[in-house]
């Protein structure tokens, strides 16, 4: 593993929308952080380092692009990067840290990407013991993070393993950047331009690292309106289903099924009770099936790319602190009686949030005494309970109900 770095931290993509808020985090939470901004542009990176509070205003800047990163991962013991959408930049970054020993944390949602990243650097960062972790934002760390809660909670009271776990969003208040939508987008493009593609993002069991010993009890995520009586509300399907579900199936398997050898996780979102609650959830169902179409096809998501908003750019400062989130987790165990979780969070849930669970991941990586050996990991596996502690400390809600 890694001799003395000079870094404990670097910062990759700290220029761009959540990179800004990710290093403003660090400023404040890093403590005595031997860390550093890296980007692309040294003005900018100038630019980016003059408006943290004081006590940063010495941090080392350093310049690389995201096709040239060996040096990067070779001066750190942590690369934190927000350089995307992923699947355009991400890889050079994942091997370097993988064949480095360079533990490394990212926001990625993007499937295909870590599809591809476990398939070319997770062998080699087991040897090297980088910890490679993807998915360290709103995807999919509050859901990964409830499901282990509630798998802790079942084991201690004795009732076995999970067999079936359903997050329902109750409460979603934030934005989209720049970045986000460019990658939304950029995963549309994947998938129209490839079959193969297509047939993985509808896999749920995508990102599995050994897709023949999968139970193969999943149904796929939901698309249409339903009824959920725990919440006596309409739901719809939940954006983030499609990258959420497939990071807890993979936590799963790495921890030989620890979470319930036959466990069926499913995401929603809830649209409220009676009339309106059911127009509502119809609404958003035909809504994403209609901008999923528009996504997929070439000159409509020319034109989406070009009205929405562009890199760099994100909701304000007003817009994030007035967000929020909250989920609930309803889980049946293997022996029969339910448990219950609630995981929330006040701010932005995409970047204010985000830049919390990203600024912790890392801080996590650095400097806590993690279990977990080298590999391309999940947030639950890699980070586990020292990231659901240094969370609540950080004002995260993660409640057993
Ligand atoms: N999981 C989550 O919850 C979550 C939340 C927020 C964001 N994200 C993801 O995070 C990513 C970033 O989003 P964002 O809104 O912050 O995007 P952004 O504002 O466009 O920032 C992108 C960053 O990447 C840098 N970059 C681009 N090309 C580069 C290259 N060739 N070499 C080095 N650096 C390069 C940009 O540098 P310049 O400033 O020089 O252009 C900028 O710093 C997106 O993939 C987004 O989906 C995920």
């Amino acid at each position: 593993m890694q001799a003395e770095r000079e870094f404990e931290v670097v910062l990759f993509g700290a220029t761009g929308f959540t990179g800004r808020l990710v290093a403003e985090y660090l400023a404040l939470a890093g403590g005595a952080l031997r860390w550093a901004l890296a980007g692309r542009d040294l003005a900018k990176l100038e630019r980016v380092r003059a408006g943290l509070p004081s006590a940063a205003r010495g941090v080392p800047l350093l310049v690389a692009d995201a096709s040239a990163p060996a040096e990067l991962a070779a001066r750190a013991h942590v690369v934190a990067t927000t350089v995307g959408p992923f699947a355009r930049y991400g890889l050079p970054l994942v091997e370097a840290c993988a064949s480095a020993g360079t533990h490394y944390c990212d926001l990625t949602g993007e499937v295909h990407f870590i599809r591809r990243s476990i398939d070319v650097a997770h062998e080699r960062a087991r040897a090297t013991g980088a910890r490679i972790v993807h998915a360290c934002g709103f995807d999919s760390v509050p859901s990964e993070l409830g499901v282990l809660l509630l798998s802790q909670e079942s084991r201690r009271l004795g009732l076995g393993g999970l067999r079936e776990v359903k997050m329902v969003v109750t409460q979603l208040r934030g934005g989209a950047s720049g970045g986000t939508l460019a990658s939304i987008l950029g995963v549309a493009e994947a998938a129209a331009g490839s079959a193969e593609i297509r047939r993985l993002l509808l896999d749920p069991y995508a990102l599995s690292p050994e897709r023949g010993a999968e139970p193969h009890t999943e149904r796929g995520d939901q698309l249409g309106v339903r009824y959920e009586p725990a919440l006596r509300c309409w739901t719809g399907p939940f954006v983030m289903a499609a990258v959420n579900t497939r990071v807890v199936r993979r936590s799963n398997a790495l921890l030989s099924y620890a979470y319930g050898r036959e466990l069926s996780y499913a995401e929603s979102m809830s649209l409220g009770a009676g009339p309106r609650g059911l127009t509502r959830a119809l609404g958003l169902s035909l809504g994403l099936g209609a901008g999923l179409l528009a996504a997929g096809l070439g000159p409509t998501r020319r034109l989406l790319a070009r009205r929405l908003p562009h890199p760099g750019e994100g909701p304000s400062r007003e817009r994030q602190a007035k967000g929020g989130f909250e989920l609930e987790f309803f889980a049946t165990t293997e022996r029969g009686p339910t448990l219950r979780a609630r995981v929330g969070g006040d701010g932005d849930p995409g970047y204010s949030a985000t830049a919390k669970m990203l600024g912790e991941s890392a801080l996590a990586l650095a400097r806590d005494p993690l279990e977990a050996g080298g590999g391309v990991l999940t947030p639950a596996v890699a980070l586990g309970t020292h990231l659901l502690e240094r969370l609540r400390a950080a004002g995260l809600r993660f409640e057993l109900r």
